[in-house]
């Protein structure tokens, strides 16, 4: 039997669709890599269904089949760069689009789109989606997902570990040494998102690269506070959130509500020291005082974000997850990968102490090809 997957990912950053084609056979192996950038029509039609508004229905039937088309064209575009054939590969396990995460509503939903009938349709390849709803049907939060796969790839280090993924949101995966029941993790609260939508708004860019824009100011304190003052952050864990919390709305109506002007470039360089106090936070309580902070996510390549978390959690020791022998910019397409594999092979892909579930549950849909 093939152990070859490939992993498709675009999360809430909404910046692109990451194809990884990875063996399985002899631990892991990045066959190939491949991505698909999002359009900014597919941008604005992802951002306008994060929202409730008119015609949803229709709008996310349509996006729902538009994006089937790009994850298949991540897909082939993966296997073409790595010269592999559809018949080599077992699955493809796809994560789809967020258009909505609500863990806490009554009652809550997760909802991903980017029709896998059409993917299974056009590459051939029997495909694997839909991981987080049973998890959540099973009283968890739909995520975090990935820390199952973080385990397994880092875990077993003779020091504790912190996997810290740094995408649109934040989130950790805690593996402390010499005991592999004990993985913990959940989302930190912002990473890039916040940045992003800010960067976007006042620089008409759509990141701020090396975070030289933030280095360029001076944190507002008083800003800072009201935004750590939203209540996700005194949630205890299990947690997780998304764009449905934390948006530029938001954060437009805390500097409103200051009553007096902060500079763009101050704004940024809040948003960052923002993203680095809640992983900080989140990393302190955990109890651990030290260890390895493996950095992945795009957030990896923020020179300001990573000098500054460096900064704060002086026991730990940070790296990127490229000197692990995988790429910060692959780590959680691969993790999709692995899902696929994991639903395939008739084994579950959640940690219940990471998602809250009652139970570990077989994750997924399977669309043969
Ligand atoms: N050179 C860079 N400097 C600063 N930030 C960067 C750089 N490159 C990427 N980024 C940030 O990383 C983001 C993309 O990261 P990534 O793809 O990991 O997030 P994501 O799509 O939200 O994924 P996920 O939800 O799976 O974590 C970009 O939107 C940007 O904010
Ligand atoms: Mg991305």
């Amino acid at each position: 039997m093939s152990e070859l997957y490939i992993g498709l990912m675009s999360g809430t950053s909404m910046d692109a669709i990451d194809a990884v084609l990875v063996d399985f056979s002899q631990g892991i192996q990045l066959l190939g890599t491949h991505s698909v950038p999002l359009t900014d029509d597919l941008r604005q039609r992802v951002a306008g269904l994060c929202v409730s508004g008119p015609d949803e229905v229709e709008r996310m039937g349509r996006l729902d089949s538009d994006l089937g088309e790009h994850f298949a064209k991540a897909a082939l575009g993966v296997l073409a760069a790595s010269e592999h054939h559809p018949s080599q590969v077992h699955a493809i396990g796809s994560h789809g689009q967020t258009i909505r995460h609500r863990p806490q509503a009554p009652p809550p939903f997760t909802l991903q789109i980017a029709d896998p009938n059409i993917i299974a349709e056009r590459t051939g390849i029997t495909v694997v989606a839909d991981f987080r709803r049973r998890d959540m049907a099973a009283g968890g939060q739909g995520a975090p997902l990935v820390p199952a796969f973080h385990a397994g790839l880092f875990g077993g280090s003779p020091g504790h570990r912190i996997v810290l993924n740094l995408g649109g949101i934040a989130n950790i995966t805690v593996l402390p040494a010499g005991q592999p029941d004990a993985v913990r993790g959940h989302d930190t609260g912002p990473a890039n998102i916040l940045m992003d939508a800010w960067c976007q708004a006042r620089q008409g860019l759509s990141y701020d690269a090396g975070g030289q824009w933030a280095a360029s100011g001076d944190i507002a304190p008083e800003l800072l506070q009201r935004l750590l003052a939203h209540p996700y952050f005194a949630r205890p864990s299990p947690k997780s959130t998304g764009r449905e919390e934390f948006n530029l709305a938001w954060l437009q109506g805390e500097i409103l509500s200051l009553g007096r002007p902060v500079s763009d470039a101050d704004v940024q360089a809040t948003l960052l020291e923002l993203t680095a106090q809640s992983v900080m936070a989140g990393i302190l309580d955990t109890g651990l005082d030290k260890g390895e902070l493996l950095v992945c996510g795009g957030g990896a390549f923020n020179l300001c974000l990573w000098n500054r978390l460096q900064a704060l959690l002086p026991g730990w020791t940070l790296r990127s997850t490229a000197e692990l022998g995988l790429a910060p910019t692959w780590v959680e397409a691969a993790a999709f990968a692995w899902l696929a594999r994991q639903t395939m092979l008739g084994l579950p892909g959640n940690l219940p102490a990471v998602t809250g579930a009652r139970e570990s549950r077989i994750l997924g849909a399977i669309y043969r090809a």
